[in-house]
């Protein structure tokens, strides 16, 4: 049994991990052992077998040991201990969601159902570093997978959508804070049935500009509001969101020498986890709707077609139909008025699963086989 150590369990990307690996048996396949940066001795998760005590995250000697790191842990940490651990020496296998190595020329972007084949190269090619995608690139990718399979995709443009968990758990926390203090703001006006929509609107303006609604995590009010920038700024404009959009793309699929152009504005809205995009895509030829239905929803059991039927759209393209579930859902598809080249879709998808988890544990999975 290969031994896996097990490192940033604890936090959200960690906790949804663990989950997924007690869901689908995972440690049954392994020997865990688990790491920890401030509790060494301490008891490790309850996973229904006997486990060592808690070992140090940073002690390279005891890392060594190990077949395959899986860490969640965040890029400070590989990039303090990862390069000392190559150094002394260490040929396992490194899997990580956070992005400090995912550009590099050593590290493979994995996302399985897209890239399988380019992962088993990379192993045959003895590539031991394998990091997850940024989470809005996996989504996208995991939706129209079938586009870009078929060769049929020219350029795209992505307007996301992206939820609050994509910040970190205190900020999922303080955006429900901010719609508490919303509702507590105008409580009672809205008992009152004559009261008028003006002055509620009002009031609620008063509040997310004055100084007691929670702001110390998003910098700013997010609830009844959006944040249209996410991550740093580079030079030529983007925010580093959005470069990551056609960089990691063009890396997963493989596309070093011809790359897709793809751009847009990446947007902070109030969801709690489930990152959703609207999707303008420029094909290189003009496929017939029903071919594009088919290629989208045949290219991977998750992604799921939903009607462009306004109904069907309202109850299940929305995160909250798809929070805490693999569910990819990709609708609104349809041509636009642009021409028969141009495509418009939507699509929905958990950033704690698809977008972080879920790569990594199957990635796991890939090296049991
Ligand atoms: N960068 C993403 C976001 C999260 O801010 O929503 C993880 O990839």
């Amino acid at each position: 049994m290969k031994r896996v150590g097990l490192i940033g369990w604890r936090g959200m990307v960690g906790s949804v991990l663990m989950q997924r690996m007690l869901e689908e048996q995972d440690f049954d396949l392994i020997e865990p052992v688990f790491f920890t940066t401030s509790n060494v001795g301490g008891q490790g998760p309850d996973i229904g077998k006997d486990i060592p005590t808690l070992k140090d995250a940073y002690d390279i000697n005891e890392l060594k040991n190990l077949d395959v790191i899986l860490t969640c842990q965040g890029s400070d940490y590989t990039e303090a201990v990862f390069p000392k651990l190559r150094e002394a020496g260490w040929e396992g296998y490194w899997i990580d969601a956070a992005s400090a190595l995912r550009m590099k020329d050593h590290s493979v972007i994995v996302l399985d159902p897209v890239n399988r084949k380019g992962i088993d190269q990379a192993l045959d090619n003895g590539v031991k570093d394998y990091v997850g995608g940024n989470c809005t690139v996996s989504l996208m990718l995991m939706g129209l997978g079938g586009l870009f399979e078929a060769g049929v995709v020219e350029w795209m443009s992505a307007m996301t959508y992206q939820a609050a968990s994509g910040s970190g758990a205190q900020n999922m926390r303080e955006l429900i804070r901010q719609m508490g203090g919303i509702h507590d703001s105008v409580a009672t006006e809205l008992q009152d049935p004559a009261s008028a929509i003006l002055d509620i609107d009002r009031k609620v303006a008063q509040y997310q500009r004055g100084d007691s609604i929670p702001t110390d995590h998003f910098g700013v009010p997010l609830a009844g509001s959006l944040i249209p920038w996410i991550d740093s700024a580079l030079p030529n404009g983007q925010s580093r969101e959005e470069w990551k959009a056609q960089a990691e793309t063009n890396k997963v699929l493989g596309r070093y020498k011809n790359p897709i152009n793809i751009d847009g504005i990446c947007v902070r809205v109030g969801a709690m986890r489930c990152h959703s995009q609207a999707l303008t895509i420029k094909l290189n030829k003009d496929v017939p709707l029903a071919e594009i239905e088919d290629m989208i929803s045949q290219h991977n059991p998750w992604v799921r077609l939903i009607p462009n039927d306004r109904e069907v759209t309202m109850r299940e393209l929305t995160p909250t139909a798809v929070t805490g579930t693999l569910d990819i859902p990709v609708g609104r598809l349809r041509k636009l008025n642009m021409g028969s080249h141009y495509l418009g879709a939507f699509t929905v998808g958990d950033q704690l699963l698809w977008g972080a988890a879920e790569p990594l544990r199957r990635m796991l999975r890939i090296l049991l086989e």
